[in-house]
This record gives structure tokens, sequence and C-alpha cells, in this order.
């Protein structure tokens, strides 16, 4: 199964594709995550990225989806991908499609998360993640059972993301807006389009989520 999660920053996708991992074994294929990863590590596509992201603006598309292609290949082609936070353009939808066909896969649902965005401010503001293993908290709604430990690994050492101040958040909104919204219609055209209302709790997105994915 494949599924795209889509939904403006701070929408839950990243909350989600987690949960979708833990319960069926699901790959998640993060492009935030890969770009973050590739800054850290300060290699070429990491350098060209890193001023870009600090201003909340995408990547280019042909870097994002050359890496999508990799990553695909790096797995079985019997992995179900989740992709979260990619295609965030007509460009990269395209280039989706193409990477699929030439792997013998095709798309089964994307699950569009729909929030509002003034929820949105606070809860990127209040997120961090472990250091050790990527788990997302959150100050408010998702606080780990021990303040200094990781529940999922058990490490201390927390951190946040650079780009997760309000300045640059209206920025990555703004991009979402002109740029990632416009590219539902060829999905629904397709008849492929959930929606769900991505303001519940994260248990109740969960559970929406479930009905789509293993009626
Ligand atoms: P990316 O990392 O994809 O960031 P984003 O789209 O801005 O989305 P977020 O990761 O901020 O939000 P999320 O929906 O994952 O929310 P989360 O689950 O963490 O991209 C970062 C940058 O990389 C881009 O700006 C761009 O520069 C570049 N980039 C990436 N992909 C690209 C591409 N394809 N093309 C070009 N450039 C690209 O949840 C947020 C917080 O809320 C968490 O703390 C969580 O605990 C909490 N939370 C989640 N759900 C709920 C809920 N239901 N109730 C209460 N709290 C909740
Ligand atoms: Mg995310
Ligand atoms: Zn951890």
């Amino acid at each position: 199964m494949n599924i795209i999660l889509l939904g403006p920053p701070g929408a839950g996708k990243g909350t989600q594709a987690q949960r979708l991992v833990e319960r069926h074994g699901m790959r998640q294929l993060s492009t935030g995550d890969m770009l973050r990863a590739a800054v850290r590590a300060k290699t070429p596509v990491g350098l060209q990225a890193k001023a870009v992201m600090e201003r909340g603006e995408l990547v280019s598309d042909a870097i994002v989806s050359a890496i999508i292609g990799y990553e695909l290949d790096a797995m079985g082609p019997d992995a179900g991908v989740i992709f979260d936070g990619y295609p965030r353009t007509a460009a990269q939808a395209e280039a989706l499609d193409a990477l699929l066909a030439e792997r013998g896969r095709k798309l089964d649902h994307v699950v569009e998360l729909e929030v509002d965005e003034d929820a949105l401010v606070e809860r990127i503001t209040g997120r961090f993640t472990c250091a050790s293993c990527g788990k997302g908290y959150h100050d408010k709604f998702d606080r780990p059972r021990m303040p200094d430990n990781c529940d999922k690994c058990g490490n201390s050492g927390f951190k946040r993301r650079p780009d997760d101040n309000e300045e640059t958040v209206r920025t990555r909104m703004a991009e979402y807006r002109g740029k990632t919204e416009p590219i539902l219609p060829i999905y629904n055209a397709r008849g492929i389009v959930s929606r769900v209302d991505g303001m519940g709790d994260i248990d109740q997105v969960t559970a929406a989520i479930e009905k789509i994915v293993a009626p």
C-alpha cells in the first residue's frame, strides 16, 4: 500500500506516519526528515537546503524527487510506503507518478488532514523530538511519561527544529497554500482523496486514518 499524508505544517503528518509504521510496519518517507539529516551531515544537498529550510521555503523539486527515488530503490518492492511531506508541488506530483509507475507501485490513498491554521502555530512552537530515535512530542499535547526520557528508547536529550518559530511557520503555511494545496485536484480527479478531521486529539485522528487504510 502507498499513501500520501497531505496537510499544512503541524497538521500531524509526522505523528500519524509514526503510528502507521508501528501498526502496519509501513515505511515512512519524510522528505523533511531526510533533508534535515542531510543538513546535519553537511552533504552537498544539505548545504544547499539549509538556508532555504530556515526561511521556510521549498527545496528544489529535482532534489526531493531524487531522494524519494533513491529511498524507494533502497527498500523491498513489497514494503508499504507513507509519503510524509511529499509531493508538495505539481512537478513533484508528476515525478511521483513516474517514480511509482517505474517500480510497479500505485497510489492507494491520499489522506488530507484538515486543520485550523490558527491552532497550528501552537502545535509547531510546542513540538520537540527525541534526539536519539526521533519520536515526536509536544509541550502540551504529547509529553513523555518521564520528563527527561524518551518513552520509546529511554534516552535523555530532546531537540527542537530551527524552522519552528512563528515567522518561519507563516512562510511555510503560505508555501503550502500557494503550491501544495493546488495539487489536491489531481488526486480528487482520481477519486483517491479521503479527508480526515485533523483537529481531534492524536488518537482520534489515528482512528480516522485506520478506517481508511485498514477498513
Ligand atoms: P517538513 O519537515 O515536511 O515540515 P512541514 O510540512 O512544515 O510539516 P511539519 O513536520 O512541521 O508538521 P507535521 O504535519 O509533520 O506535524 P507533526 O506530526 O510533527 O518540511 C520542512 C522543510 O523541509 C520545508 O519547509 C521545506 O523547506 C523542506 N521540504 C520538505 N519536504 C519538501 C518537499 N517535498 N519539497 C520541497 N521542500 C521540502 O505535529 C506537530 C506537533 O503537533 C507535534 O508536536 C505533535 O505532537 C503535535 N500534534 C500532532 N497531532 C496532534 C493532534 N491531533 N492534537 C494535538 N497535537 C498534535
Ligand atoms: Mg513532519
Ligand atoms: Zn527516543
